[in-house]
């Protein structure tokens, strides 16, 4: 394979967190490739995405495809449709994708069928729940892949049983490269605009969006009626799907409870990082509890990031079981800031990693 006529490394990607992501890789590659940047629009919102772009100084998508939001399959085959477009007109010699949303299964699948290598990035995680979306999506991405770029070493040798036949690299997480640059740059305690408490008061802080839970608005209830009944204040920044399921399903929210619109990345981390206790269904959340030393627990019944709970940093709850469990195991979190090694994801040279491990496959395809 050649890059003959200036073929480019494409690089997909369509979601908040994975334009996070997105962001470091693409300054990473773009030192040593040609590169076509990709945002199918799965998310769209100004809130939810777009000012992202100015906070992290992230350039603007070659191609933005503008697929937005629907149901599973329609949204799936939109994404695999226009990136197909794209994929076909453009001729990437391979075709990048992070983490397991509909934008990572479609742009994959839509990269295979033209023969167009598949790069995975966050491959070989696993929350052994066979329905899960994400999950779905993850074995699939994992299925495709030529070269799979781990973030830990127990989901390399995961991928290495299941993938024989792949290149498997262990690369460590970019979601710790992009936090460990950014870090110094979140707001100090008390300085984010619109905070609903009083700067030094404890609270606990939260997020929560899987469909999951917003989809079924009796569990929904339950659980915002858990987290109203918990001794600390609770700043809940809301998904527009979670407004939007609190809204139609009529919650009325516990005084308590302070639902604030979705933060920037950098408030983001301050309000993690300041929080007594983390609250999230989120995998990008738990892991930046992690990071920053903050007890998180983790409302699912299980999640791919099972590092952060074995080294006693996280603990997953079942929605199910909130409105009986959560204000124990919050109180009993809040003693138990955290000291726990943080290395687990690798030490913020993922991007590195995952150029050196593009360029021994580029060597591999014989690509200049
Ligand atoms: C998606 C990912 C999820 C990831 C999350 C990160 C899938 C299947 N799920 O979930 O793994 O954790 O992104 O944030 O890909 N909406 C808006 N504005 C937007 C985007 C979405 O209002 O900009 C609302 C719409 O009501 C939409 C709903 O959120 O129907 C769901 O959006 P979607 O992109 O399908 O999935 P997420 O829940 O955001």
């Amino acid at each position: 394979m050649s890059t003959g006529g200036g073929r480019p490394l494409a690089l997909l990607y369509g979601t908040r967190p994975q334009v996070i992501k997105a962001s470091v890789l693409a300054a990473a590659l773009r030192h040593r490739w040609p590169l076509l940047t990709v945002d199918t629009g799965q998310h769209y919102d100004y809130d939810l995405h777009a000012h992202l772009y100015e906070q992290l100084d992230i350039a603007r998508p070659d191609v933005l495809l503008g697929v937005g939001s629907g149901p599973l399959a329609h949204q799936t085959a939109a994404i695999l449709e226009r990136t197909g477009e794209v994929l076909e007109a453009r001729r990437p010699w391979a075709a990048m994708v992070i983490g397991d949303t509909n934008s990572t299964l479609g742009c994959a699948l839509a990269a295979a069928q033209l023969r167009i290598p598949v790069v995975h990035v966050e491959a070989g995680l696993r929350a052994h729940d066979t329905w899960l979306v994400e999950e779905i999506n993850r074995r699939v991405v994992d299925a495709l892949g030529m070269l799979l770029c781990a973030p830990s070493p127990q989901a390399a040798a995961r991928l290495a049983r299941e993938r024989p036949d792949a290149r498997v690299a262990m690369t460590g997480d970019v979601a710790c490269d992009v936090l460990m640059r950014n870090e110094a740059r979140a707001p100090a305690r008390g300085g984010i605009a619109g905070w609903p408490c009083p700067p030094s008061a404890p609270y606990v802080f939260s997020t929560l969006h899987r469909a999951q839970l917003t989809a079924d608005a009796l569990l929904l209830g339950q659980v915002i009626g858990a987290l109203g009944a918990l001794a600390l204040p609770v700043v809940f920044a809301a998904h527009p799907r979670t407004r939007a399921a609190i809204d139609k399903a009529g919650i009325a929210l516990p005084p308590s409870v302070h639902l604030i619109p979705p933060l920037g990345y950098l408030e983001s981390l301050a309000a993690i990082r300041d929080a007594g206790v983390v609250v999230t269904d989120s995998g990008g959340v738990q892991r930046e509890a992690y990071w920053l030393g903050t007890p998180c627990i983790t409302v699912r019944s299980e999640t791919e990031w099972s590092e952060t709970v074995a080294l006693g940093a996280n603990e997953t709850v079942a929605p199910a079981h909130a409105a009986a469990d959560l204000a124990a195991r919050v109180t009993a979190r809040l003693a138990a800031r955290g000291t726990w090694d943080r290395g687990a994801y690798g030490e913020g040279a993922a991007a590195t990693r995952i150029c050196d491990a593009v360029a021994a496959l580029a060597r591999e395809l014989a690509v200049a």
